[in-house]
């Protein structure tokens, strides 16, 4: 006679752990999917900066003479965009063009309270916090206009508070 030891599970608890098992690997497979194949990322802080200066130093790149676009090379592009509820709720500039198929990182930070930056049918969608600089890249392949808007209520004028990115043929 052979004594065998082994755990006894009930059949309902051992169909769960299986499900739990599969699901976890459903969830692994698609969060490295979003992230390595289709390149969605989540937005993160790139910098602190200091909302009393950041629009007013000559060397900071949302003083009023630096914001907006950057070419790095063919197609690649920076945009730096200063969201401001003190200089009427408007983002600077409210308005970028680059031609199709551009890759744009974008810079936006705040110099006063926070603000959102949400890029229309694009995954750009973010949180704009005076002191940090949120940055996230978006590839802009088809031609058209995206409209961008502060999503986060700041005050009277949030709903005017919006800008277009061009994106040309
Ligand atoms: Cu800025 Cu709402």
């Amino acid at each position: 006679m052979t004594t065998k030891t082994s755990m006894h599970i009930d059949p309902y608890e051992r169909t769960w752990m299986i499900v739990s098992f599969v699901m976890l690997i459903i969830f692994f497979t698609a969060v490295s999917v979003a992230g390595f194949a289709m390149g969605i990322q989540l937005p993160g802080p790139d910098r602190r900066v200091d909302p009393k200066t950041v629009a007013s130093d000559p060397d900071s790149p949302w003083h009023p003479d630096n914001v907006g676009l950057r070419e790095l090379s063919p197609g690649k592009y920076d945009a730096y965009i200063l969201a401001s509820q003190t200089q009427g709720w408007r983002f600077f500039p409210n308005e970028i063009t680059v031609p199709a198929g551009s890759t744009v990182t974008f810079y936006v930070t705040s110099q006063d309270l926070i603000h959102g930056f949400k890029l229309e049918n694009t995954n750009v969608n973010m949180m704009v916090i005076p002191g940090q600089v949120s940055k996230l890249t978006v590839t802009l392949k088809s031609a058209g206009e995206y409209n961008f808007i502060c999503h986060e209520y700041c005050g009277t004028g949030h709903a005017i508070m919006f800008g277009k990115v061009i994106v040309t043929p």
